[in-house]
């Protein structure tokens, strides 16, 4: 089993039945949809929703119930992956661009349990690019306006063209290398007009499970 799946695993525990489950979306949280969907098929009854649409469409090839978001109310859980996480349990997340519908359904999750390697446990935030949602009308200035907040920023490209969020947005990739007031930027860079959001998660997560490849599991809350 590797690293991401004993992660997952170890958070999917934490799902009961009746629960109403946020999805979470990248190759750790895949792990963690593929032991809800063999839970589900054991019995467990929950109601999901996902994060991206090849969370539920992963979901849904499973068997797991997926509910509009806007019909199931406050979640119980969500389980999700992150590209960076510190020991304030402060996040870097988007690096498989859904940052801003993780972003919504883990702030309406009344537990969130995020799942690592231990190559995403660090020190200081930042050597990962931090990813910034913005809309497409006039982004070439909010990308401007993006970099004065002390960043190299370049636009996440797909097949040769800009990648496109499921929302229909763009996505900037911001280098940093260090992020020493998560804070501050968070704020600040949301402040820009034509930033939709960005991809650090402050006081939201309660858990970060981190697999270790000495076989460790440590659990941070
Ligand atoms: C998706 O946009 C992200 O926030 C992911 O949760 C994050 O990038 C972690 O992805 P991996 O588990 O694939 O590393």
């Amino acid at each position: 089993m590797n690293l991401k799946q004993k992660a997952a695993e170890k958070a999917v525990e934490a799902i009961q039945d009746g629960m109403k489950v946020g999805l979470g979306t990248g190759s750790t949280a895949y792990w963690a949809i593929q032991k809800i969907g063999e839970r589900v098929a054991q019995g467990l009854h929950i109601q999901a929703v996902a994060t991206s649409q090849a969370s539920e469409d992963q979901a849904r090839e499973l068997g797991i119930p997926i509910v509009p978001f806007d019909q199931i109310g406050r979640l119980d859980v969500t389980i999700d992956g992150a590209d960076e996480v510190n020991e304030q349990l402060v996040l870097v997340k988007g690096g498989g661009g859904a940052l801003l519908r993780e972003k919504i359904v883990e702030s309406n999750s009344n537990r969130l349990i995020i799942i690592v390697d231990e190559s995403k446990d660090v020190k200081v935030l930042g050597a990962f690019p931090l990813p910034v949602e913005v809309v497409p009308f006039a982004s070439v200035w909010t990308l401007e306006a993006i970099q004065q907040t002390g960043c190299q920023a370049e636009w996440r490209m797909k097949d040769g063209e800009r990648f496109l969020t499921d929302n229909g947005n763009y996505i900037v990739d911001c280098h940093y290398g260090t992020i020493e007031n998560p804070q501050e930027l968070e704020i600040r860079l949301n402040q820009i007009p034509g930033v939709v959001d960005n991809g650090l998660f402050i006081n939201m997560a309660d858990q970060v499970i981190i697999a270790r490849a000495n076989g460790q599991i440590d659990v941070r809350n």
